[in-house]
């Protein structure tokens, strides 16, 4: 009974290993609920750029470049970026000197947002970040000409759910861009992730988007492309206050105040960080 004991105890400690490493690093604290995630990101926030190695070249060929070819249509186009990360998808665009939208980012992990908020300073008012988590969008239906979410629908706790908001936030004629993990380490990741032909049945007999498209991109991603059906003229280049909905009671009818934002309605106020940074999670 003791020796039995002991060999269980004994072959225990490398399994125990496992786990947390399965746990912790490779499904980034996904099983272990929302805060775990987040708060990981905001551990590793500073040292996510020299992780990932993403190249300002290689960015604008593989990302921004066909993101703007699909967008050519629209003179100024009006970006969401959900889980922006420290601002991937924002920098990739406004890099690029023909691009002439504006782009809301948001996370839910403030440290990221500090990093995206420096790298992004010089390009003023022209992107606004939002502490903000992607399960319910603070916008109204059918806004955005873009909306993108770009290696992080794994880590939510419901990527279906999260799908729908884009999808409702998204304009009728308008392109949404996502990322489907691939390759083994998808595979770890069971109710996380999709494979192709499954994501690709979701969006188009689910969600009832059109022109699907799901291309190699990255070794551990594929990206996707598809357009909401209809057609809307595009917003154009609106000010933050004509679609930011109140985080406390919904109404758009947000003014700026000194120091941050006041609901019309409900009076709730929602800080903006030294950084430019909208608390719109604290509030
Ligand atoms: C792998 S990073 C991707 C960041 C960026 N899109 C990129 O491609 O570099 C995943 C991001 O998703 C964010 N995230 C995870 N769950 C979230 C949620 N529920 N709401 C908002 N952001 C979330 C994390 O904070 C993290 O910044």
């Amino acid at each position: 009974m003791i020796f039995s004991l002991l060999i269980a105890a004994i072959a225990g400690v490398p399994l125990i290993g496992v786990v947390l490493w399965w746990l912790l690093i490779k499904t980034e604290g996904v099983y272990l609920g929302r805060r775990t995630v987040i708060w990981l990101y905001d551990v590793y926030a500073r040292r996510y750029d020299a992780i990932k190695q993403y190249d300002s070249f290689g960015e604008e060929i593989y990302l921004a470049r066909p993101v703007l070819a699909r967008l050519r249509d629209v003179r100024a186009p009006l970006v969401l970026d959900v889980a922006t990360g420290t601002g991937r998808l924002p920098l990739a665009l406004l890099q690029v000197p023909t691009f002439q939208g504006r782009i809301l980012a948001l996370d839910l992990s403030r440290r990221m947002l500090a990093v995206a908020a420096e790298k992004l300073a010089p390009f003023g008012n022209r992107v606004v970040l939002l502490h903000h988590a992607a399960e319910s969008l603070p916008f109204p239906d059918d806004t955005f000409d873009l909306v993108t979410c770009l290696e992080a629908l794994e880590f939510m706790m419901d990527p279906r759910c999260v799908l729908c908001e884009l999808v409702r936030v998204l304009r009728p004629g308008g392109l949404l861009a996502i990322t489907n993990r691939q390759g083994r380490d998808a595979k770890l990741m069971p109710g996380h992730t999709f494979p192709h032909a499954r994501l690709e049945r979701i969006l188009r007999d689910d969600l009832r988007l059109t022109h699907v498209e799901i291309q190699a991109w990255q070794v551990d991603y594929r990206i996707v492309w598809a357009i909401k059906p209809g057609s809307s003229a595009p917003p154009g280049p609106l000010h933050l206050e004509d679609i930011w909905r109140c985080p406390r009671c919904g109404a758009v009818e947000m003014i700026p105040i000194e120091g941050g934002w006041r609901c019309l309605s409900c009076e709730a106020r929602v800080p903006v960080g030294k950084d430019g940074v909208i608390e719109a999670r604290n509030s």
